[in-house]
């Protein structure tokens, strides 16, 4: 299996999300930002870091693997196509925000090219004031996510929410994924329940569809 994570807007969240899928998975994970602090949260054989205009190379097929791309490379660029085409599902994380939308909507367009294999995330999801709800697919910011890919773009998307959450930082400062976090820390169970449980869902999305 390998998963591209990719939108062209920087800070969505494409690398706290494909470092909680590599930790999670024992994917390896292929990146192309020039500052990464991978190694000290993957074994150095789990990961690939290539030059910011250098194409990805061809990997073999058995091989599971995440590639993180940098934001700043353009959706239809060699680089992008190098990873998108050797994989089973791209994911363009996206937030409520104009230029996330923007960019990630011209991100799917430009990638449905090369594949329709495409999940977005909505993600940093805020509750915003006075809004009440007990599902995230409910939240004003989501339901803007969906009304935006719903607008602009003509094939299925699937659409899965992600909330705002400190444990996207956390991943990073120990080193483990947010169930791992978990399974070690009684009150991070606790505080990162529902973010767990969404991204719970990607997984069984990723399974169900490309498993
Ligand atoms: N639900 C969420 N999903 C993803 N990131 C989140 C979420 N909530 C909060 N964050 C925070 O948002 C930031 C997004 O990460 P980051 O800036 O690395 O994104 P990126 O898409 O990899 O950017 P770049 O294009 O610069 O590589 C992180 O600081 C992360 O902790
Ligand atoms: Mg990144």
């Amino acid at each position: 299996m390998k998963i591209t994570v990719y939108s062209s807007k920087g800070s969505a969240g494409k690398t706290p999300i494909a470092t909680n899928i590599a930790l999670d998975r024992e994917y390896a994970l292929c990146t192309n930002e020039p500052y990464h602090i991978l190694d000290t949260i993957l074994p150095e054989e789990r990961i690939l870091s290539v030059a910011p205009n250098e194409d990805f190379p061809d990997l073999p097929d058995d091989y599971d693997m995440v590639f993180d791309l940098a934001g700043s490379v353009p959706a239809n660029s060699s680089v992008v196509e190098s990873a998108v085409r050797q994989s089973n599902l791209v994911i363009v994380p996206i937030y409520n925000e104009i230029k996330s939308l923007n960019s990630g909507i011209n991100s799917i367009i430009v990638l449905s090219h090369i594949t329709k294999n495409i999940l977005v995330v909505g993600t940093k999801l805020h509750k915003k004031q006075g809004e009440i709800f007990t599902d995230w697919k409910d939240s004003k910011d989501f339901s803007e996510i969906k009304r935006m890919i719903a607008e602009y773009i003509d094939f299925d998307v699937a659409v899965l929410p992600l909330k705002y959450s400190k444990v996207f930082d956390a991943i990073f400062e120990k080193g483990k994924s947010i169930r791992q976090i978990m399974k070690r820390e009684p009150l991070a169970a606790y505080t990162y329940k529902k973010v767990a449980k969404q991204f719970d869902e990607i997984y069984a999305f990723i399974d169900k569809n490309h498993g």
